[in-house]
Order: structure tokens, then C-alpha cells, then sequence
């Protein structure tokens, strides 16, 4: 069984007391909740405070990003190994942020995805189409090759690991959400394409979120389809009151 996974992304938001306060407020919203599995990914100037904020919570620290070297003359980047130390347990990678602001190839994100998972830290693995390659029809052939170059030389059991996060870029930040059958589609093709690389056990036990203006009125919705294992929410889970509601229809999805 995949354990639903909420996990918030709060991007390049909040200052050192709001982050903290946040981090307070998700603490409390996820308190004694054992079904859902509930993250939070600060800025990394934060995840130390809220490392603090946290503790003794069953909320998991996850960090926006990380590079793949383990250390040395790389100003700017910061390595798995300094995540593991402050606390986290994953890495969000990948994220069409990173790829479409920064310019991050996929074979950048498969260096930090395979550094990530040598170190010990669990990736969460961005994928998913811009618009104009949804109106073209090239939906399924990004997401493949997004999880495809994103996973190339991880074994089977390392990639059953691998949390894989699926955002239509279009649905970022938008106000449109894919529709639970849009969603579902490209989920269950995800699970195929890893089917593929791998095989069924693989596939059956990575969890793939949805991710893309994901909140309490559609998470229900969404994370009810068969192969969506959860949510990566970034707007809404800069409100500890939407990202508990989202954690509370998740827990009602697991009936
Ligand atoms: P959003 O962001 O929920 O604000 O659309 C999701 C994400 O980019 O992870």
C-alpha cells in the first residue's frame, strides 16, 4: 500500500518569523495523523528555524532543491549531505521552476536525483508539460522522457523510493487545476512508463503526486484516483488552515 503523501512547497516564500510560524501551524494541523504522510519544504536560509519548529512533530523536512556534489568549490549550491545534517528527509528535484526559470537539463536533475538517493536523502521528482506541449500532443513523450532521464541509472529498488511529483506547468501557481481525469491519465501513464523501465512491483510501490493549484476543494477529488499517492501543494500550504484541510481530505480519502 502507497501512503498518501501531502507535502508542501513553499517556494521562495515567508521571512525567518513567518516561516517559523508556518512551520508551528503545519506541526499542529498534522498532529496525530498517521494515515497521511505530511512534509514541508522551506527556503534552505530556513530549514534550520523550522528543523526547531518542528521537532517532535510528524511533519517531515524537505528541502527546494540541492546539487549533486558532496562538496567543494560549487559557491551557491548547497549538497545533500548538508540537508541530511539540518534535518531533511527529501529533496524536491526537478521542479518546473527549476528547469523552465533556471534552465536545469534533465540530466542535471538525474545527477542531483542519484546524489540525493546515495546520500540518503528521498528525491521528489518534478515532471510534467508546458501548455503549448499539451495543445500539441506531446504530453505523454515529456512526461516519459522526464521520468526516464530523471531515473537513468537508478535500480529498481532505489526507484520505488523515488516520490514523483506530476505538474502540468500550466496548473502551477494558476488557479487551473488538471481535472481529476486529466490528472489520473497522465498518473497511470507515469506508472506505465515505470512499469517499463522496471517493472510492476516498481511501479506499484512508488508514489506519484499531483501537483498544480491543488487545493480543499479539489484534493479530495484528486488524490481519490487509484494512482494519485498525494499532493506537492505550493500556494496553498502558505496557510497552515488550507494546508490542514488538504491534509484532512487526504486522511478522508484513506476512508
Ligand atoms: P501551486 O504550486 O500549488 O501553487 O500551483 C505547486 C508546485 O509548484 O509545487
Amino acid at each position: 500500500m502507497r501512503k498518501i503523501f501531502v507535502c508542501g512547497n513553499w517556494k521562495m516564500n515567508t521571512d525567518r518569523a513567518a516561516a517559523v510560524e508556518l512551520a508551528v501551524g503545519t506541526g499542529a494541523v498534522a498532529e496525530g495523523i498517521e494515515k497521511v504522510e505530511v512534509g514541508a519544504c522551506p527556503p534552505f536560509v530556513y530549514l534550520l528555524p523550522v528543523a526547531e519548529a518542528l521537532a517532535g512533530s510528524n511533519v517531515a523536512l524537505g528541502a527546494q532543491n540541492m546539487y549533486f556534489e558532496a562538496k567543494g568549490a560549487f559557491t551557491g549550491e548547497i549538497s545533500a549531505g548538508m540537508l541530511l545534517d539540518v534535518g531533511c528527509r527529501y529533496a524536491i528535484v526537478g521542479h518546473s521552476e527549476r528547469r523552465h526559470v533556471i534552465g536545469e537539463s534533465d540530466e542535471l536533475i538525474n545527477r542531483k536525483l542519484r546524489a540525493a538517493i546515495a546520500a540518503g536523502l528521498g528525491p521528489i521528482l518534478c515532471v510534467g508539460e508546458l501548455l503549448k506541449e499539451r495543445e500539441a500532443g506531446e504530453t505523454e513523450a515529456v512526461v516519459s522522457r522526464h521520468v526516464t532521464e530523471g531515473l537513468k541509472g537508478v535500480s529498481a529498488e532505489d526507484a520505488a523510493c523515488v516520490v514523483v511529483a506530476y505538474e502540468p506547468v500550466w496548473a502551477i501557481g494558476t488557479g487551473k487545476t488538471a481535472t481529476p481525469d486529466q490528472a489520473e491519465d497522465v498518473h497511470k501513464f507515469i506508472r506505465g512508463v515505470l512499469a517499463g523501465l522496471y517493472d510492476d512491483k516498481t511501479a506499484a510501490a512508488v508514489r506519484i503526486q499531483y501537483g498544480g493549484s491543488v487545493k480543499p476543494e479539489n484534493a479530495y477529488e484528486l488524490m481519490s484516483r487509484p494512482d494519485i499517492d498525494g499532493a506537492l501543494v505550493g500556494g496553498a500550504s502558505l496557510k497552515a488552515d488550507s494546508f490542514g484541510e488538504i491534509i484532512r481530505e487526504a486522511v478522508r480519502v484513506c476512508g
